[in-house]
């Protein structure tokens, strides 16, 4: 069975398309078949990735806007067991034309479920804030992954998803949609703001075991063109990311 995630914070520059693109790939380097989907105007991911979001022709975009187009048409696959529905910055016109109906948010629930190729883990990597963007990756998902820093403000963050997938899940149409939990990120062990933040999280929502450390290595590796874990495979936050891909993988929603 193909489980869909989608990455979510209001805030931004907090780690989603970084944990997108580590836990995708430590998961494929796991055998699991895995699909990366780039729904951010950013097009960060897709950039991570080597391809141009100015000129990767068909992308996500296609796919909110056409009824009519497939997944298979708009997939690129950059490794074995890796694949990309690759994000465009014409995304940022789709968000505009979205607003005004709710039909097509829907479209990309109806691309990925209905596909029939056959992957594991479906990563949905959504822009900062809660825009109509962010709501088709709820409605597509099964599971909402919420990489929050850990600094005082990372509370609000996590509230604001908490109450989209909320109402997502009761008046929107995706009554299956449940929150994974929060994935604490950027974490400095050395900072008593960060584990006093780690442990007022974990008593106020469902935060993962790992915590992907604050590392320079995942800060250089993209200047490398590359992800972290090739870049620096020993380093903490690779081998955190690696840690991630077995509790994801290795547990269903509890
Ligand atoms: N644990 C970490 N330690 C150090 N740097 C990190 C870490 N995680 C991410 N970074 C760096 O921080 C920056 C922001 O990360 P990223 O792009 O993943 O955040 P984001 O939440 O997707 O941002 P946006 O909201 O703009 O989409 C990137 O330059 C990334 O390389
Ligand atoms: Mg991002």
């Amino acid at each position: 069975m193909t489980r869909i995630l989608v990455l979510a914070n209001q805030k931004g520059g907090v780690g989603k398309t970084t944990t997108a693109l580590n836990l995708g790939l430590a998961l494929a380097a796991q055998g699991r078949r895995v699909l990366l989907v780039d729904v951010d105007p950013q097009a960060s991911l897709t950039a991570f990735l080597g391809f141009d979001p100015y000129r990767v022709g068909r992308s996500t975009y296609s796919l909110l806007m056409f009824d009519s187009m497939g997944l298979a048409r708009i997939l690129r696959t950059p490794r074995a067991n890796l694949a990309l529905a690759p994000g465009s910055i014409d995304l940022a016109t789709a968000a505009v034309r979205l607003v005004q109906e709710r039909h097509p948010l829907l479209r990309l629930r109806s691309a990925l479920r209905g596909s029939r190729m056959p992957f594991d883990f479906v990563l949905v990597d959504t822009p900062p804030g809660l825009n109509v963007l962010s709501v088709a990756g709820f409605l597509a998902a099964d599971e909402v992954l919420i990489p929050a820093q850990c600094d005082h403000l990372a509370m609000l963050g996590v509230r604001g998803i908490q109450d989209m997938a909320r109402r997502v899940r009761d008046d929107m149409g995706n009554p299956g949609l449940k929150v994974r939990g929060v994935l604490p990120t950027f974490f400095d062990g050395n900072a008593a703001y960060a584990q006093k933040t780690l442990d007022e999280l974990r008593a106020l929502v469902p935060v993962l075991d790992t915590v992907i450390p604050y590392d320079t290595h995942i800060a250089d590796a993209p200047h490398q063109g590359k992800a972290v874990l090739d870049y620096a495979p020993d380093s903490p936050g690779a081998v955190a990311y690696r840690k991630l891909a077995e509790e994801i993988g290795g547990s269903s929603i509890p």
